[in-house]
């Protein structure tokens, strides 16, 4: 590349620039705060992990096969960039010794994960999730706990155009002799399946359920559903998840294909859809059950389940639906002279100690293009202060979207902008 070129970021990964940030502290500080009213620790794992650690999520997951960024040797460790957090919370879960303390162990995490994926919107190859996972106890009370928590979020960060897609796979007991079903219906077919669907017939037929290509999809709707093979542990342990969700009024789909992307789940798994405006990359959240991988990881017989859920899928939503909270200054003050710069930062002080966003113009020009500038800031107040303000303590505080002016007193300022806004002390 010629040196005079500008350098661009690497495809698939992006900025998130000022502009977008408010979006994204939304989602992320919703995040936060729901998990911890609902009891969830937070916890932050490394973004490299041990590349077998990564592997043993599943050999057919495409986040590991085709999917992964593998690390340049250093040493004698092979190491990747974490493709999802499961693998590594339910490390951290025995290396730090969580299994010790009360279970479930409550556990979220935000960062960023990778995938070498085929950039598109809503699909990134450096992207942020937020994960959270319930470790150390079997009970459906537990799915529905998780469920609800994802719901939580999505509600309070302000979507409504939601959809639950709700399966169960089974576990060790009951899968295999289901998965002997699927092939036998299927193999009859396999002329009409495309090709990865052909390979996966064998190795990995459940996958065949979610296979998004048209040529699949008439061939689905004759195979036999799981939920009519469960053994009488995993029955039982569906029928409280749907009883308790009917009881907490949480409305579902039950999906027979919804079977997910990763080879480490058993029983419930589920996605949180948004209904419109995401077009392919529709699926917000996705989980499920995963009582085998602690075991697969190395570990005992430990239970667990979780869900994870894109942040940019989340923050893109909720700008097309205009759903941004706003963080502007809610007060632009613009003195004209050197004098009226030292009070603006006096009243500046006061009313960001009353809890109210502000900020002072160190331009030097005339009234009308300080009000313009307040408004392209989006301030909701306007104070242009004068020789004139200053002499007789009042001044008018413009409100830049009616356009009205308010008398306020310069002595009592904050206490009289907190009384117009109805804001934080
Ligand atoms: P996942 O379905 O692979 O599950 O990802 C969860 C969510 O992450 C997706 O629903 C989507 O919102 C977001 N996501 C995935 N890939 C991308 C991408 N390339 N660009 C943008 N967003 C993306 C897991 O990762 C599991 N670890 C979830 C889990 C936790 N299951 C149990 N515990």
């Amino acid at each position: 590349m010629p040196r005079s070129e500008p350098i661009k970021a690497a495809r698939g990964v992006r900025d998130i620039l000022p502009a977008a940030i408010p979006l994204w502290r939304q989602a992320e500080q919703g995040a936060a705060g729901v998990a911890q009213r609902f009891g969830y620790q937070e916890i932050a794992t490394p973004i490299i992990e041990q590349l077998e650690l990564i592997q043993r999520v599943g050999e057919d997951t495409d986040a590991v096969a085709k999917e992964l960024y593998r690390v340049e040797k250093r040493g004698t460790q092979n190491l990747a960039l974490r493709p999802e957090a499961t693998a590594g919370v339910v490390r951290a879960y025995f290396e730090g010794g969580l299994n010790q303390g009360p279970q479930p162990a409550r556990l979220y995490l935000i960062g960023p994960m990778f995938r070498y994926d085929r950039p598109q919107k809503g699909r990134y190859r450096q992207f942020f999730q937020f994960n959270v996972e319930a470790i150390g106890v079997g009970s459906p009370a537990v799915d529905v706990e998780v469920i609800e928590l994802a719901r939580s979020w999505l509600i309070e960060v302000g979507l409504d155009k939601l959809a639950l897609e709700l399966n169960t796979i089974g576990d060790d007991q009951c899968r295999p002799a289901y998965l002997d079903l699927l092939r036998t219906y299927y193999r009859p077919l396999k002329d009409k399946l495309h090709p990865d669907c052909q390979r996966r017939l064998e190795v990995n037929p459940l996958r065949l359920l979610d296979c998004k290509v048209p040529q699949c999809q008439p061939l689905k709707t004759g195979a036999p559903k799981i939920t009519d093979h469960l053994c009488e542990p995993c029955a039982s342990a569906w029928a409280v998840v749907l009883k308790l969700l009917d009881a907490a009024g949480i409305g579902y789909h039950l999906n027979p294909y919804l079977v997910r992307g990763l080879d480490y789940y058993t029983r419930t798994t589920y996605e949180a859809i948004a209904t419109s405006g995401l077009g392919a990359q529709s699926t917000l959240a996705g989980g499920g059950r995963y009582d085998g991988l602690v075991k697969d990881l190395g570990g005992p017989d430990v239970p667990g389940i979780g869900f994870a859920a894109g942040v940019e899928r989340l923050a893109l939503l909720l700008a097309q639906e205009g759903k941004e909270r706003a963080t502007r200054p809610v007060v632009f003050i613009a003195p004209l002279g050197d004098a009226e710069a030292a009070r603006a930062d006096q009243l500046a002080q006061q009313l960001r100690a009353a809890g109210l966003a502000t900020e002072v113009s160190f331009r030097k020009s005339n009234p009308g293009n300080q009000l313009k500038r307040a408004d392209a800031l989006g301030a909701r107040f306007a104070l242009v202060l004068g020789d004139q303000e200053l002499k007789s303590d009042r001044a008018k505080l413009k409100e830049l979207k009616t356009g009205a002016q308010h008398e306020v007193t310069l002595s009592g300022f904050a206490d009289e902008v907190r009384k117009l806004t109805g804001g934080p002390r």
